[in-house]
């Protein structure tokens, strides 16, 4: 398992959900390697949820696991991240989530569920052409507005902005915020990616 703070570059496809050996770069190199799976392996696999152990995700970390073939966030804010979510709502093209693709049990201003507020997990490729955003926690960074920078999401392909809840900024390319999946807590520590099931 990885946690990292910074810089992923463009999209990155993480191979095994327990334990990251690497990225493999983009899709046309990562291709090859999936075809040496065996047929079962695959289909299994292609769909199959992910179990995640989040115990050693501190405030402000974020980690990385591949899902469907796709790179999901987990990250855990800090209390003083969460309020800044309030702060910036006034930006955002669709603040309340109405048009955006994650679980109802996700609709709220953390797009998270209740019970771990500060956790938000989400996929972690852009609404607009699908490269991956950077994680950019850093309040008021100069590269990305100064004071307006609450922290987010930042995508360097086309200079799309989101905040630490995944939801876009207005004006500019990408048009949704970024998807929530379907996800549950086996345990305080534990969450299960790409299935819906009891909250605990
Ligand atoms: S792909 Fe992210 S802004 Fe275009």
């Amino acid at each position: 398992m990885s946690t990292d703070s910074v810089n992923e570059g463009r999209r990155r496809f993480w191979i095994g959900a327990t334990s990251v050996v690497g990225a493999a770069g983009a899709v046309g190199v990562a291709v090859p390697f999936v075809k040496s799976w065996n047929p079962s392996a695959k289909a299994k696999s292609a769909g199959a949820p992910v179990v995640v152990d989040i115990s050693k995700l501190e405030a402000g970390q974020k980690m990385t696991v591949e899902w469907q073939g796709k790179p999901v966030w987990i990250v855990r804010r800090t209390v003083e991240s969460m309020k800044m979510l309030a702060e910036v709502e006034g930006n955002l093209r669709d603040p309340a989530s109405n048009d955006s693709n994650q679980p109802e049990y996700t609709k709220n201003q953390g797009r998270s569920i209740e019970s771990h507020s500060d956790i938000v997990i989400l996929v972690g490729i852009c609404t607009h052409l699908g490269c991956s955003p950077l994680y950019r926690p850093d309040v008021g960074a100069a590269d990305l507005g100064g004071d307006e920078w609450k922290g987010g999401f930042f995508c360097p392909c086309h200079g799309s902005k989101f905040d630490l809840s995944g939801r876009v900024y207005q004006g500019v390319p990408a048009p949704l915020n970024l998807v929530v999946p379907s996800y549950y807590y086996v345990s305080e520590s534990v969450v299960k990616i790409g299935e819906d099931g009891e909250a605990t």
